[in-house]
């Protein structure tokens, strides 16, 4: 236990609380914030909200394993830092900060093209599993060569996200005005991100699918349709996102879209899941659905902007006693004995929204 916060956050609401207290707003809008009427962003929780438990009983659970699998490798919980792109705004040392938690913990990390300290100086910071995920801005041999550099230092494979061929219209940025640190410095190259086809994945999988490649990871996929595609090409893990809402706005919740996901790949690839992901019990309804891994994106900038590193660690302490009551709760010792039997559809009990996870927080001090 990481013994000062501890006792400073008992719960997951108060780690959001201190977050709202210490980020200035345009990190906070940058963080919190989708894409124009933010109707995505209400259904990734929707989705999770509408689904309820039936748990077993009088099953032994006196002894809990809540670790996961990510990519055959054993992990303390089956989540992993989602790609963020602008750490830096919410906290100092950015996607460094970041992995030095996830380090400590014991989960992995996805690092974003766009987030500084980069690469290389990201991998220097802490010996953790990561994946890096990459905005294509350049030509093919601008993709090689981060395919190179990411194999170089121990990334352990890579992640193309496709859900953003435009960039979206993100209205609370907009209206106050915030240009992301990584916006205002990135390199032109856009059109590169928007002309992308399944044809660059086929010359991924040709050139880098042998064993002194990298997995492939297709980030931002929503439909089955997509999801048979992915895996026809061979991809590791077939990536269920909508970009916590932050892309295309109207679209499904990402745990609606699991199911269909899951059957279309069939086996044939990982099938991981992100959007709206706060809760333990959030992490486990994605696990008995099909999902392998969870993402985290919101909850873990919370974590940081809350108290940095150890804020980070400490958020995913207290994900882990969730996820651990929950599990016993539900008559299982770990995520293998868990079936699509243990949930059900059920009506949701509140008002969607990024923070509907935490009903208590405009009850604590300071909140706003
Ligand atoms: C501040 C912020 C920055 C993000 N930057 C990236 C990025 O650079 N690359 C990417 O693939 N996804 C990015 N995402 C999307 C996340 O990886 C993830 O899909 C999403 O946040 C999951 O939803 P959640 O925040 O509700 O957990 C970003 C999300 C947020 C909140």
């Amino acid at each position: 236990m990481n013994a000062p916060l501890a006792e400073e956050f008992l719960t997951l609401q108060e780690i959001v609380a201190a977050a709202r207290r210490n980020l200035a707003p345009g990190p906070w809008s940058y963080l919190i914030g989708g894409a124009e009427t933010e109707t995505t962003v209400r259904r990734n929780r929707m989705a999770l909200d509408s689904i309820a438990f039936r748990p077993r009983v009088l099953r032994d659970v006196s002894r809990i394993d809540c670790s996961g699998s990510f990519l055959g490798k054993r992990m303390r919980l089956p989540v992993m830092l989602a790609p963020i792109g602008g750490l830096e705004s919410i906290v100092e040392g950015g996607a460094a900060a970041a992995a030095r938690g996830a380090a400590q913990f014991g989960v992995p990390q996805m690092l974003s093209s766009v987030c500084k300290p980069g690469l290389e100086a990201t991998a220097a910071a802490a010996e953790t599993v990561r994946v890096f995920q990459l905005y294509v801005r350049g030509d093919d041999a601008w993709v090689d060569d981060h395919v190179k550099r990411a194999r170089d230092h121990g990334y352990t494979a890579f992640c193309l996200t496709v859900d953003v061929a435009m960039y979206s219209r993100r209205e609370r940025d907009l209206i106050g005005r915030f240009v992301k640190p990584w916006r205002a410095t990135a390199p032109a190259g856009s059109n590169y991100q928007s002309g992308l086809s399944w044809d660059q994945v086929k010359r991924y999988k040709d050139k880098f699918g042998d064993k002194h490649g990298l997995p492939l990871i297709i980030k931002g996929i929503a439909t089955a349709e997509d999801a048979a595609i992915a895996a026809q090409h061979g991809v590791e893990a077939v990536y269920v996102s909508n970009h916590g809402g932050r892309q295309l706005d109207h679209g499904l919740g990402s745990m609606t879209a699991l199911p269909q996901v899951v059957a279309a790949v069939a086996g044939r690839a990982e099938v991981w899941v992100d959007g709206g992901f706060m809760r333990g019990t959030d992490v486990v309804k994605a696990l008995a659905l099909g999902a392998r891994t969870v993402g985290l994106g919101r909850l873990p900038c919370l974590g940081l902007g809350a108290a940095g590193v150890p804020g980070l660690v400490r958020a995913l302490e207290i994900l882990e006693d969730e996820i651990r009551t929950c599990l016993g709760l539900l008559g299982v010792t770990s995520f293998a004995e868990l079936t699509p039997q243990h949930v059900t559809a059920a009506p949701p009990v509140s008002e969607p929204g990024v923070f509907s996870a935490f009903p208590l927080l405009g009850e604590s001090p300071g909140d706003q």
